[in-house]
């Protein structure tokens, strides 16, 4: 069995469809309204400059694509790719597709895009959900150019005391806001999928397995959510899997 999210994908793809329309608030509330700057750390990570390209992977509603296609104008394109549509119809309504963003409907686990098509793939809270963390990476290192850059963004269990007080304020606070907002089971699940969650160092190693390169990462806010990126090297080819 790989390394990945035990819940099956269709029932995540539903779960995603129906707490569309109060993820955005949710998240913010969750987070302390701490989950901007988490954002822009992973879109420095990506290391782009005007005129490249990028993907935005498990991309909600868009709000790290909507910061990738800023890096990268003008000239630049950023693709949102998630496989639940109604995500995929906010964040068309939210960030103002057009000039070089756009977004599509498409699984992480094959990603509808040619090899090395794009200078940086990044995620932001989507990989634990995927049912096979290294297929993801791949994934994601396949469409970059050699040179370009793989980073994730994701919840993680700290080791430091601060950071294991925020994580059981976490894990209390967060089904009662998901009650709260009609939506118990899918925040109970939110929280089941972050137990499952490799530590950082188990992460990295899924990153060097999967052939990535200079592969550091970074614990934010106490550690309660972690930045892993790495760099494609010249030579990569799909791990055997
Ligand atoms: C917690 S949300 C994160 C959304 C966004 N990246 C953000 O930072 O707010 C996880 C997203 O992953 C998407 N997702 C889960 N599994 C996926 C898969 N196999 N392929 C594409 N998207 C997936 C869900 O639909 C959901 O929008």
């Amino acid at each position: 069995m790989p390394d990945g999210n035990a819940a099956p994908p269709a029932e995540v793809r539903a779960m995603f469809d129906r707490i569309s329309p109060v993820y955005d608030l949710m998240n913010q509330l969750i987070s302390g309204f701490q989950e901007p700057r988490w954002r822009r750390r992973a879109v420095r990570e990506a290391r782009l400059a005007p005129g490249q390209s990028a993907v935005d992977v498990a991309c909600g509603t868009g709000k790290v694509a909507a910061s990738l296609a800023r890096a990268v104008r003008p000239g630049g394109r950023v693709v949102g790719l998630d496989f639940s549509s109604r995500m995929v119809d906010r964040a068309r309504r939210e960030r103002r597709s057009g000039r070089g963003l756009s977004f599509v409907v498409g699984d992480a686990m094959a990603l509808p895009f040619g090899d090395a098509e794009f200078d940086a793939a990044t995620i932001a809270f989507g990989m634990r959900n995927l049912p096979d963390y290294g297929r993801g990476f791949s994934e994601m290192t396949r469409v970059v150019r050699p040179g370009g850059r793989v980073v994730c963004l994701e919840i993680s269990r700290p080791r430091s005391a601060l950071g294991r007080a925020i994580q059981r304020w976490f894990d209390w606070i967060v089904p009662v806001i998901g009650r709260l907002a009609g939506q118990g089971d899918a925040y109970a699940y939110l929280v089941a999928s972050t137990r499952g969650y490799p530590a950082p160092d188990r992460v990295a190693a899924i990153m060097r397995e999967i052939g990535l390169e200079d592969v550091r990462w970074t614990p934010l806010s106490g550690g309660i959510v972690t930045l892993h990126a790495g760099t494609k090297p010249a030579d990569w080819s799909p791990p055997a899997r």
